[in-house]
């Protein structure tokens, strides 16, 4: 099943299952960011909008991004803002959706789906201000590693996404060729367990 078919068929319980993902993710990019300055922010891979609630409360203006037309249904039901646009769109393909350029680009728990790291570095330094920054909250490759992966239950059958393994290393060098600098790594633990780190959070900046 293709990743945008998969994300329509979940996007009913996305928000409701059991998701420690999910949940963390949430909670790494309120602290991520909460001390950071930004008007405008495009959100890649918004999905049900979860992020987009906290960040336009911090925010002027939110330009996110998803390719499931289902999960982006969802997003809007929540957010109505004016000064929130949602658009349906691929962020594999060049992003020429708009014009504008942003203060804040992040993605959440998206990277796993996209093989192409670089491009997305690319696509990102190219809608940033001079001085803006690019946040990715995914999940930490030593997960990956042990082979967790983006997964729900359709009825009584398992449904498991594509996923691609991007290491620490590829985040860095993908930031360092696009032109950023990097400006925070974080490492995110469940609260109750010894396991590896579930999430990894970076901040880059662009000089
Ligand atoms: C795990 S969900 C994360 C949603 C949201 N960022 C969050 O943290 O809850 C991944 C999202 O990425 C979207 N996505 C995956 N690949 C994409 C692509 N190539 N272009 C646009 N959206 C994509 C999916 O449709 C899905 O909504």
């Amino acid at each position: 099943m293709s990743i945008e078919k998969a994300y329509n068929e979940w996007s009913s319980q996305y928000d409701s299952n059991k998701n420690r993902t999910r949940d963390l993710d949430k909670k790494v990019t309120i602290k991520s960011l909460e001390d950071l300055k930004f008007n405008s922010v495009l959100e890649i891979g918004c999905g049900t909008g979860k992020n987009s609630e906290w960040l336009q409360t911090k925010a002027t203006q939110i330009f996110a991004v998803d390719f499931s037309e289902e999960m982006l249904a969802i997003a809007k039901k929540k957010i109505s803002k004016k000064n929130v646009h949602f658009q349906k769109a691929d962020v594999t393909e060049n992003w020429h959706w708009t014009t504008e350029n942003f203060d804040l680009v992040t993605c959440n728990l998206i990277l796993e789906h996209i093989e192409d790291l670089e491009f997305i570095f690319e696509q990102a330094f190219s809608k940033l201000k001079t001085g803006g920054h690019f946040f990715i909250s995914e999940l930490h490759p030593f997960k990956q590693y042990k082979g967790t992966k983006a997964r729900f239950n359709s009825g009584d059958k398992l449904i498991e996404l594509e996923t691609f393994t991007h290491h620490i290393s590829d985040f860095l060098n993908a930031g360092k060729k696009a032109g950023f600098q990097l400006f925070e790594l974080k490492e995110w633990f469940d609260e109750d367990s010894t396991d590896p780190p579930r999430i990894i959070s970076l901040l880059f900046k662009k000089p």
